[in-house]
Formats: C-alpha cells, structure tokens, sequence
C-alpha cells in the first residue's frame, strides 16, 4: 500500500539527510512501528507519507500511485486518505467534541448535520460519546488524545499516521491508547506509529522498522 523506493531527504537548511536511501514496504492492514533515536527521521517518514513533506531524491507510492509529484490541487484529495495523530493532539479548545472531531467531514463541505453520524460513530470507537458535547479542556489527557483519534479516523482514511501519540501520556493511558490502535488495525485499518516507547513497541508483537541517522537499520518483528 505504501513504498519507499531509494527516497533521501534533505530539508533546505538542514545539515545533512534527514533520510539517506530509504527504501521500505508497508502492506494493506499491517501495523508498523518506527523507532529509532531522536532526529532519526521517524517524524520526516509520516510527513512525507501524509503529503506535507517532498521528498528529495526517490519515489513514494501510495496504493500503487506515485504520490511524488502530487501538485498542490491534488494534495487536499490525497491527503484525505491519510489520518494524522499528533503527540498534542492539536484539538481546538473553543469547539465541542463533536465539532472538533466533525474538522474533517466539514473540510469535505458536508454540514454539521451530515457529518454528525459519522462524528457519533468514531466517538462510540474511542469510547467517548457520552462526552459529545464537552470541550476538550474538561477532559483527561488520554480523552483528549481518543478525541484526536476519533478526528483522524472520522473520514475513513486508509492508513493512520501517528507521531508519538503516547508522547504525553503515563504508562497506564499509553497502554490504553495502544490498544485502541490495535483494536482499529484489527478492524482493517494501516496504522504506522513513530514512537520512542520501546516496551509499547514490545508488547505488542507487530513490525518494527528501526531508523538511525535516516538509515533503516533493522526492520522485524520483535
Ligand atoms: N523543518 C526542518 N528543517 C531542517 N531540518 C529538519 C526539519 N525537520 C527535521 N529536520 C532534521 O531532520 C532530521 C530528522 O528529523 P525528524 O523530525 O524526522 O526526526 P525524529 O526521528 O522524528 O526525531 P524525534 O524523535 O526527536 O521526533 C533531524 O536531523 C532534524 O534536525
Ligand atoms: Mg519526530
């Protein structure tokens, strides 16, 4: 579903690659981990899967298209496959549950109204409908993370892109969030995770690609 094929990145002022060669395959419904130390370009990986990033050298396919050279009227189409989770989850504290997790169906132009069974059905997911009609400020940190969850999966993208979900969270609502990502990829759903939690990492037995220096240094299943 998604291939690296020989793609180096170097971002304009950057120092050196920030990805050297990269060259990887992720198939449909499988659940990736990245690993690898700080700068290793776990974050420039997803930025480039989820369109926000050009690639220097190389070519990136997403379901069989090269998504390389997508021009800028063809990204917001693109970029509607693919659901993104923050480690802050980027919610806007001055809109309800409901309407922060709508974002995507409104961008699409349906109306609140229209977008509303979906809004109910990826919060009946995420165990949180009965919070509707809150805002976010009076929720915990994990509920404010499934709400950016239910947000990313709102407009049934194909893969799910997060970056260090669990970044904020204590080990308790870590395991929590992680077992809502393997229940969704055990409903169908491609999810690659950028994470430094390398007990989350193991005790979930899925792949793991190890970057270092935007190298691939090791790619298995521990
Ligand atoms: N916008 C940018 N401009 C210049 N260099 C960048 C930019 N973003 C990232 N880099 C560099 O690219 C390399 C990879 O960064 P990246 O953010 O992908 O690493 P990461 O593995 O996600 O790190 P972390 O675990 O700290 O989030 C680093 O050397 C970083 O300094
Ligand atoms: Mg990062």
């Amino acid at each position: 579903m998604i291939e690296f094929s020989n793609v180096s990145k170097i971002y304009p002022h950057g120092q050196s690659s920030a990805l050297e060669n990269v060259s990887l395959k992720i198939a449909e419904g499988e659940m990736v981990f990245l690993t690898g130390h700080s700068g290793a370009g776990k974050s420039t990986v997803l930025r480039i899967i989820s369109g926000m990033e050009k690639v220097t050298a190389g070519t990136v396919y997403f379901g069989g298209n090269n998504i390389t050279r997508l021009s800028k009227s063809q990204l917001p189409y693109y970029r509607r496959l693919i659901g993104m989770i923050f480690q802050d989850h980027k919610l806007m504290m001055n809109k309800t549950v409901a309407e922060n997790v709508a974002l995507p169906l409104l961008i699409k132009n349906l109306t609140m109204e229209e977008a509303m069974m979906s809004v109910e059905h990826a919060l009946q997911k995420v165990g949180l409908l009965s919070k509707i009609n809150t805002y976010p400020l009076y929720l915990s940190a994990g509920e404010q993370q499934r709400v950016g969850i239910a947000r990313a999966i709102v407009a049934k993208p194909k893969v799910l892109l997060a970056d260090e979900p669990t970044g904020n969270l204590d080990y308790a609502l870590s395991q929590e969030i992680m077992s809502l990502f393997l229940e969704l990829n055990s409903d169908g759903m491609t999810v690659v995770m950028a994470t430094h939690d390398l007990d989350l990492v193991a005790s979930s037995h899925k792949r793991s690609i190890e970057l270092q220096y935007g190298k691939v240094i090791s790619d298995l299943v521990i």
